[in-house]
């Protein structure tokens, strides 16, 4: 069978995907309550909290890797990168779903993806992430940022900590509610992390990239 027919027979439409795709060419967003399932998010979330116990996190920087400083001013949340090489049970559904996007992605709109990188992030009482935007002067990899909440199943507006995407006209407020996933174009979405009033926000956060 020549390869070309193999990979028609094999393309599968995804209803999410596509609805994903859609919402990013036409608004450069997607909001998708319910991209992994409860079981796969509670688990998530109690291994966030298993790792923050042990105290592996560390205080977050600006800048990337090789560029980067502490600012309290700026950002506040405390963060624990995940080695794909390395995962336990809960990562590997997180990365298998995260894989079959990509490839998705990589099919159906050539966005080329080739790396990711993904960190848990704890925001505590107090803290927030002050508007920026997802690239860094000195490198413009990133393609899309991913953001999935692993709060509470009750996040009232109360708590704050809700992730402001500015748009052309209105700010758009997004509640950080369990199982919630936002997508955007890191080149384009100018955001940030509103001050987080009570209790603790916990998400994973990342980027899929270019070489
Ligand atoms: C970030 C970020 C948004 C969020 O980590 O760069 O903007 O809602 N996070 O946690
Ligand atoms: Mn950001």
């Amino acid at each position: 069978m020549s390869n070309e027919l193999f990979e028609q027979l094999d393309f599968v439409e995804n209803p999410l995907f596509e609805s994903i795709i859609e919402d990013l060419i036409h608004l450069k967003y997607s909001v998708v309550d319910g991209f992994f399932s409860e079981v796969e998010v509670q688990a998530l979330r109690k291994n966030l909290m298993a790792k923050y116990e042990e105290d592996r996190f560390k205080k977050s920087a600006i800048g990337n890797r090789t560029n980067e400083e502490v600012d309290k001013t700026i950002r506040g949340d405390f963060i624990l990168w995940i080695d794909e090489n390395k995962t336990d049970i809960a990562e590997q559904f997180f990365f298998k779903k995260i894989n079959e996007l990509v490839q998705y992605l990589n099919r159906t709109c050539f966005m080329g993806i080739l790396e990711k990188e993904f960190h848990y992030a704890l925001y505590p009482k107090g803290t927030f992430y002050k508007r920026h935007i997802d690239t860094f002067q000195n490198d413009d990899r990133r393609k899309l940022s991913l953001v999935c909440y692993l709060n509470e199943d009750h996040w009232p507006i109360e708590n704050g900590g809700e992730l402001t995407l500015y748009l052309n006209k209105t700010p758009l407020d997004i509640l950080p509610i369990l199982g919630r996933m936002v997508i955007f174009e890191s080149q384009l979405i100018e955001h940030e992390v509103k001050e987080v009033k009570a209790s603790e926000r916990l998400s994973i956060t990342g980027w899929l990239k270019t070489r």
